[in-house]
């Protein structure tokens, strides 16, 4: 599985090689959003695990879907760098061009590289390694109860907007020390920004006011918090890296959880090896969890990777500067990995879906994810024991994005309940 993937440095460039001038296919369309596994498998037979891609606005790319490719690409960030400023299309990208959100500069751990990645990420990690998973746990079941007991003597609930979207959020909001007044707020600019609703841009800037005022809280008010540790961390953060830091925790952390949280609530509610009982539900989340990161990842194509230098991969001539689409959906469904389109995965951890290598989601956020997430399902089942979908499977739509996979919306009913306290 982890054998090296077909990639040498070469001095030898062809214009050929620009994704470009050779046969591209669009990464964005509704036959994308409708059924991409299918999607990823014609690529492979078509184009092998490396494909010439155009992004939005005819943006060339190479959109990397075979496993043993992407691994490659991960293991090598000398080769395959993450600072965006390498692009060699940046003259040809529109100020307004929608994926600038999320390949524009940013002064955060995500763009590092080297050392001064290893500071950063390190500072993230320290402070991510002390949180104690009971008290996580607990929290996130006092959070879970909270939020059904909104909506438990309705007998209906709208699951991502009432559920799902805020249950990790005000998780983090504790674990960041967040004062109580600041979580409607930041609960508002979050929903927005990642809807990419009308305002979405004065949204995040005013998730970043909000971090920069609990920064100025914790220098007064020090607490055995995320943020305050963070600010003591031997990294030793300027205000500018912190912040910045802060608010890429925030927001890489909040939306895969959310549509962890909808994706498995879906796949339990729709597939009878889940469904068939409340007991084998309940006892099944964990499974449910881990086949969610493998069939229906949250996070399934990732922007990005720069070439250092000119490189051949899967058998593409890759230029300096040109873009690589990490396809870590693809990857987790590549039959080099995964032999039979259906065998099953479960206990079997090597997906793709929290990344690889140095740049990877930082130990130990997939813990504490999976931690809250767990929370998240089983307080629900255990709340509302006759729980169903309030429309048909078919009818649940997915999220118009290439970038993450997660539900519009999870309406459910279930028998009108009491409030837990
Ligand atoms: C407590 C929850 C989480 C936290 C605090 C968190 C935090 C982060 C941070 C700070 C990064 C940037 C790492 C870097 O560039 O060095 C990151 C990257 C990433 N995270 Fe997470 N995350 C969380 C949950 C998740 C979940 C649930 C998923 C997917 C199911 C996920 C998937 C990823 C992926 C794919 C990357 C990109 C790594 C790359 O560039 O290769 N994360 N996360």
């Amino acid at each position: 599985m982890t054998e090296p993937a077909p990639a040498t440095a070469s001095a030898d460039v062809s214009p050929g090689g620009c994704p470009a001038h050779a046969d591209v296919l669009p990464l964005y369309g509704p036959r994308f959003l409708r059924n991409p596994s299918e999607l990823y498998r014609e690529m492979r037979q078509e184009h092998g695990s490396v494909v010439p891609v155009v992004l939005e606005g005819d943006i060339p790319a190479w959109f990397v879907i075979g496993y043993r490719e992407v691994h490659h690409v991960l293991s090598h960030p000398e080769v395959f760098a993450r600072d965006c400023r390498r692009w060699n299309e940046w003259d040809n990208i529109p100020p307004d061009w929608p994926l600038r959100p999320f390949v524009g500069y940013q002064p955060s751990t995500l763009f590092a590289e080297g050392d001064e990645h290893r500071r950063r990420a390190g500072a993230i990690s320290n402070s991510l390694f002390v949180v104690d998973q009971f008290d996580l746990r607990n929290k996130s079941e006092k959070i879970a109860d909270e939020l059904i007991d909104a909506f438990a003597m309705r007998g209906e609930a709208e699951l991502m907007a009432e559920y799902a979207h805020p249950l990790p959020l005000l998780v983090l909001a504790r674990m960041f020390g967040l004062p109580e007044a600041e979580t409607p707020g930041l609960l508002r600019d979050m929903m927005t920004t990642v809807n990419g609703d009308e305002g979405a841009l004065d949204a995040y800037q005013g998730i970043c006011a909000t971090m920069e005022r609990l920064v100025a809280h914790k220098a007064e008010q020090p607490g055995a918090d995320f943020v305050t540790r963070m600010m003591n961390d031997s990294a030793d953060l300027t205000e500018e890296e912190l912040i910045a830091d802060l608010v890429l925790v925030m927001t890489a952390a909040q939306q895969p959880m959310a549509y962890w949280i909808g994706n498995t609530v879906r796949l339990m509610l729709t597939d009878d090896r889940f469904s068939l009982n409340l007991a084998g539900g309940r006892r099944s989340v964990g499974q449910a969890l881990n086949e969610v990161l493998w069939e229906d990842t949250p996070t399934q194509n990732y922007l990005g990777r720069w070439a250092a230098r000119p490189v051949h991969l899967g058998g593409q001539q890759i230029n300096t500067g040109d873009l690589l689409v990490l396809g870590l959906a693809a990857a987790n469904s590549d039959p080099r990995v995964r032999p039979a389109a259906d065998a099953p995965a479960v206990g079997n951890q090597a997906m793709m879906s929290f990344s690889y290598g140095e740049h990877r989601c930082p130990f130990p956020a997939p813990e504490l994810a999976e931690v809250i997430c767990e929370a998240a399902v089983e307080v629900l089942l255990d709340r509302l024991p006759d729980v169903l979908l309030a429309v048909d499977p078919g009818d649940l739509e997915w999220s118009p994005s290439v970038w993450m996979r997660g539900l519009v919306d999870l309406p459910v009913r279930f028998a009108p309940s009491y409030v837990s306290g």
